[in-house]
């Protein structure tokens, strides 16, 4: 057959993309006030920034948030009252007692055409679009775990804990920084994949990938972004209103 007589190639349709954005959180080291995510930078809920990093993605066409477990009406509200790209679909679901319960609420939430699912903390709101796009790029170039990560500053210890708070602690060992992340989000995974992680995995972790290791699948990390950090405690909120300030003077030339 000549290459004229054969059928033109079906135009590559890679899988429709969501994103899960566990915002539940009470933000108990933030100190008091109104749950994290629903918390100001710059005038605007944390979780309002975080649902703009996401849907700055061309990508993404569908984030889902998962609202304190007895806050979604409020969460909407806030939603709705902010503007947002109108290609991107957004849902509110309630979440759960912990944050791989309220992922676990927002992947029950996904309709079946979605592929690619990241993960996303309300909690770290700056993420720049070029990380995000990144670690789709990297699901939908065939890896079934994406994690962006970035190298450590500080060297870190592995101690035997005290259990006395102020008590000293000794070292038990001190591994080598060179083959350390610090590790962020989005995160982005086969759906399928994430979801049975989720169903089988119930060891309790602080992140999506480790639930996909436990079930013996290779997690890859890609370059972070200083931005991507987490709003955690109080110096935190400092930093994120200093990034944004520098953005809007960025902005202005
Ligand atoms: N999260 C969630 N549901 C929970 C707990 C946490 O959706 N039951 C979300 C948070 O809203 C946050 C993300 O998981 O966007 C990362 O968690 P973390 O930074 O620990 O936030 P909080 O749990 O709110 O903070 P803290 O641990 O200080 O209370
Ligand atoms: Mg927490």
């Amino acid at each position: 057959m000549s290459d004229e007589s054969r059928p033109a190639p079906a135009p590559h349709t890679p899988a429709p993309t969501a994103a899960v954005i566990p915002a539940a959180g009470r933000g108990v080291r933030l100190g008091p006030g109104a749950p994290k995510a629903l918390r100001a930078l710059g005038g605007t809920p944390m979780l309002v920034h975080a649902v703009r990093s996401m849907a700055a993605s061309r990508a993404v066409s569908l984030v889902v948030v998962v609202a304190p477990p007895d806050g979604a009406g409020e969460v909407q509200g806030i939603l709705d009252a902010h503007a947002l790209p109108e290609r991107t679909d957004v849902r509110v679901v309630p979440g759960g007692e912990t944050r791989q319960e309220s992922v676990r609420l927002g992947l029950d939430a996904l309709p079946p055409e979605y592929g690619v699912v990241l993960v996303h903390d309300a909690a770290r709101p700056l993420v720049p679009v070029d990380t995000v796009d990144a670690v789709i790029e990297a699901v939908r170039g065939g890896a079934p775990a994406v994690v962006p990560a970035v190298p450590l500053a500080d060297t870190v210890k592995q101690v035997a804990p005290a259990g006395v708070p102020g008590e000293p602690e000794p070292v038990v060992a001190t591994p080598s920084r060179a083959v350390l992340r610090a590790v962020q989000t989005p995160q982005g995974f086969d759906r399928e994949l994430l979801v049975r992680a989720h169903a089988e995995v119930t060891d309790e972790v602080t992140d999506d990938a480790s639930m996909v290791e436990r079930l013996g699948v290779t997690v890859v990390v890609v370059p972070g972004h200083e931005e991507a950090f987490k709003v955690t405690r109080p110096l935190d909120l400092v930093l994120a209103e200093a990034v944004l300030a520098r953005r809007r003077l960025n902005d202005g030339f």
